[in-house]
């Protein structure tokens, strides 16, 4: 009933977690059982360790958070060491995948990083393409459709496992990026990463943030994620991977039939961190209760989609 595909990944139910909102996975293990989700996906990857923006880099918004993390990590060397064993270790027999996102400043340190992690045995590799190309006067991957379909060639190239590029909403047209990571060889999309914004404090007339700027997530930006999930669906044949604004089964299932494969839950788990593990036992009530399956869901709402009865 719950099971999805991501390409040649088959996944046990469609609930994953977003990527920077969960550390590993292992920080959350005493909160919740996470054997029970889809996925486990990593923070952001980088080939060197990275310090991040200086504080204050988070800030609550309406319905919403602000960050500026700047992809603090400690770099390729050490999530091999420390963190992918604590993965695996969380998803041992369980049957949760491991996936891992990566993040590199040239399609070559993209590249470095697709070889590293696929001979370490994960399930698959995210593309953050949502970071500079040093090459490129510091453009974005995401904003360009040309860097786009380069970096994700170059890592379908270097990669033995499925990859997926993790689009940005920050472009005038999802459409074009999702269809060159899609030329590039992309075995599924991720949309979408977070939007830019800012808050300021009118006392101190200046930005909170350090950075000035960040990234606006969590139920605020749902409706945003929807409509570029469903562009995309209608757009490309890859598989879809939703996320934006993601706290309940119901969010799950719209995203699904706004053609999503499988969801990730990213700022919600900050306040619920047990949220994924109860949002796979709600899916499985309310998908009982209507008798349908993600399967039969998936793209429902896409135009053209043949006409379903619920039970409910
Ligand atoms: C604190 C924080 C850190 C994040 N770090 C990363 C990251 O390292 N790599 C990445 O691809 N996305 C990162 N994201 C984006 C999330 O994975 C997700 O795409 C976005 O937050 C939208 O989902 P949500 O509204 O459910 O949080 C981060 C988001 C937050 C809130």
């Amino acid at each position: 009933m719950l099971t999805t595909t991501l390409g040649s990944l088959t996944l046990r139910n469609p609930v994953l977690s977003a990527s920077g909102t969960f550390g590993s996975g292992w920080e959350g293990r005493l909160f919740a059982d996470l054997r029970q989700v889809g996925a486990l996906v990593s923070k952001t990857v980088t080939v060197a360790p990275r310090p991040g923006n200086p504080p204050p880099r988070i800030h609550e918004t309406a319905s919403g958070m602000l960050n500026s993390i700047g992809l603090e990590n400690h770099g390729a060397d050490h999530f091999l060491a420390e963190t992918l064993p604590r993965m695996r270790e969380l998803a041992a027999d369980s049957g949760v995948r491991v996936i891992v996102n990566i993040g590199g400043e040239s399609v070559g340190e993209f590249v470095q990083l697709a070889e590293r992690f696929s001979a370490a045995g994960v399930d698959a590799l995210e593309v953050n393409l949502s970071c500079p190309n040093v090459q490129e006067g510091r453009l974005l991957f995401s904003t360009d459709p040309r860097l786009t379909e380069a970096a994700v060639r170059a890592v379908k190239r270097a990669a033995s496992v499925p990859v997926f590029a993790k689009l940005s909403p920050n472009v005038t047209d999802i459409v074009a990026i999702a269809r060159a990571a899609e030329q590039g060889g992309a075995d599924g999309l991720t949309a979408i990463n977070t939007l830019i914004g800012m808050a300021i404090d009118w006392r101190r007339r200046r930005p909170v943030l350090a950075r000035g700027i960040g990234g606006l997530s969590g139920p605020a930006i749902k409706p945003v994620a929807l409509r570029m999930v469903y562009e995309c669906a209608r757009s490309v044949r890859i598989p879809v991977i939703g996320v934006g604004g993601v706290r309940s089964a119901q969010d799950v299932l719209e995203f699904v039939c706004a053609g999503a494969s499988a969801v990730q839950v990213g700022t919600a788990q900050f306040t619920d961190p047990a949220l994924m593990v109860r949002i796979v036992g709600e899916l499985r009530t309310l998908l009982a209760a209507a008798g349908t399956t993600i399967r039969a869901l998936r793209g429902s709402a896409l135009p053209g989609a043949a006409p379903q009865e619920l039970r409910a």
